[in-house]
């Protein structure tokens, strides 16, 4: 058995905000205390989107180690790498690129989309469309079964699955039994030959339960086979092989919504965002000018919380007893606007206080952060090569 690894990756798309720490870095944070993890910068995948524009990438990247250590992921715990300085990562892309279908690629619902959402870019390239797969050798390199994401990248997750499923099936099987069971499978005749080895396939690569009865009705139909034969054709349809790779399992983060700072969910590409380390004069602006309940004009204006941006917030930084202050004094016009703000400006700024210590360590000695960052590629690194030395083996690129 494989040690339950947890990867994932993260684009650097320059520095992260709430969003990313409420949505992602802390539940990182607390897988990263069970779990063996990898947390990796994927490089080339900005790549695929920034070829053009690569200048800006190497700066991303280390503002995202940065962020990543505020928001306290620990690299005595974690193992915390660059995608380019594990050549594996392309070197396993290459290999299972061989045998993933076109077809698959071009269903996955975010490359249409984000080649329409991205128009200023040209994105019918090969290295945008093979994106998934990229992203499967991130995951398949590790053994990984965990992989904490959005549920935007579900169906990159499925597509690894299947990836590693037919990796396996192509690639795994022990060739002596294999061979033997072309033999036996023979004496079914042609047609119920090829539909047993079909119906396998479909069992072993989907799951597909119909399948495996159907097999079953085949040999227990067939009058040609030997009990032994019958047997091991059984037998045969489940065969557990050696999994060169593991198929990983999406980790959905709990639905923790972070709303922004005008009440869609917080993203760079809304302009809504609060960053985290962001100045805190800034910080006490922006939600200074946050819109509230527009029927509160005056004063003296009663409003409804469940009709304000600030209230949403107030469920993410306040307590009860604030809340229910909050309630009262709005419905009454007791409070005013920017009395009600000042809970949820306290919060984030409390929330960023041991953020902005835990940064200024390495903004003062860069050489801790390179450090950090060399140790993690290289163990990486070490992992990664276990893992290619097996893909290769098997895929007959032995020369030994
Ligand atoms: N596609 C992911 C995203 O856009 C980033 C990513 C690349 C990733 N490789 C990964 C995430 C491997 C998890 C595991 O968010």
């Amino acid at each position: 058995m494989y040690p339950e690894r947890v990867f994932s990756g993260m684009r650097p798309t320059g520095s992260l905000h709430l969003g990313h720490y409420h949505g992602v870095l802390k539940n990182w944070t607390v897988l990263q205390s069970k779990y063996p993890c990898f947390f990796c910068v994927v490089d080339w995948h900005a790549l695929t989107t920034h070829y053009e524009t690569p200048g800006v990438i190497e700066k991303n990247v280390w503002e995202v180690f940065i962020d990543w250590l505020a928001a306290g992921i620990d690299p005595n715990q974690a193992t915390l790498f660059i995608q380019s300085k594990v050549p594996e990562h392309s070197e396993l892309a290459l290999l299972i690129g061989m045998s993933t279908p076109l077809s698959w690629l071009e269903r996955v619902p975010t490359y249409k989309e984000q080649m329409e959402k991205l128009k200023e870019r040209d994105l019918s390239t090969y290295g945008f469309l093979g994106y998934p797969v990229l992203m499967a050798a991130d995951i398949l390199l590790y053994r990984a079964i965990h992989v904490p994401v959005g549920e935007d990248q579900v169906p990159h997750l499925e597509m690894t699955r299947q990836i590693a499923r037919r990796f396996n099936r192509l690639y795994s099987s022990d060739s002596i039994v294999e061979e033997k069971s072309y033999q036996v499978a023979k004496k079914l005749g042609k047609k119920h030959a090829r539909l047993y080895f079909a119906l396998r396939h479909s069992y072993q690569e989907q799951g597909d339960g119909e399948a495996l009865a159907q097999a079953h009705s085949i040999l227990l139909e067939s009058n040609s086979l030997s009990i032994r034969d019958r047997e091991f054709l059984f037998s045969y349809l489940e065969v557990a092989r050696k999994r060169i790779l593991v198929e990983p399992k999406a980790l959905l983060t709990s639905a923790s919504r972070m709303p922004g700072l005008d009440g869609q969910k917080m993203s760079k590409s809304y302009g809504n965002t609060i960053g985290l380390r962001e100045a805190k004069s800034s910080i006490v602006q922006k939600i200074r000018t946050m819109q509230t309940d527009p029927a509160r004009v005056q004063l003296k204006d009663p409003g409804d919380p469940e009709k304000c941006k600030v209230w949403q917030l107030h469920q993410v930084y306040c307590n009860e007893s604030t809340r229910e202050w909050v309630k009262v004094g709005c419905k009454t016009a007791g409070i005013g606007c920017l009395d009600c703000k000042q809970p949820v400006i306290d919060g984030i700024l409390r929330e960023q206080q041991p953020m902005l210590e835990r940064a200024q360590k390495y903004m003062d000695d860069p050489s801790l952060l390179r450090d950090i960052v060399d140790d993690g590629c290289e163990k990486a690194r070490k992992s990664a090569k276990e893992v290619m030395q097996d893909v290769r083996d098997a895929m007959g690129l032995k020369y030994s």
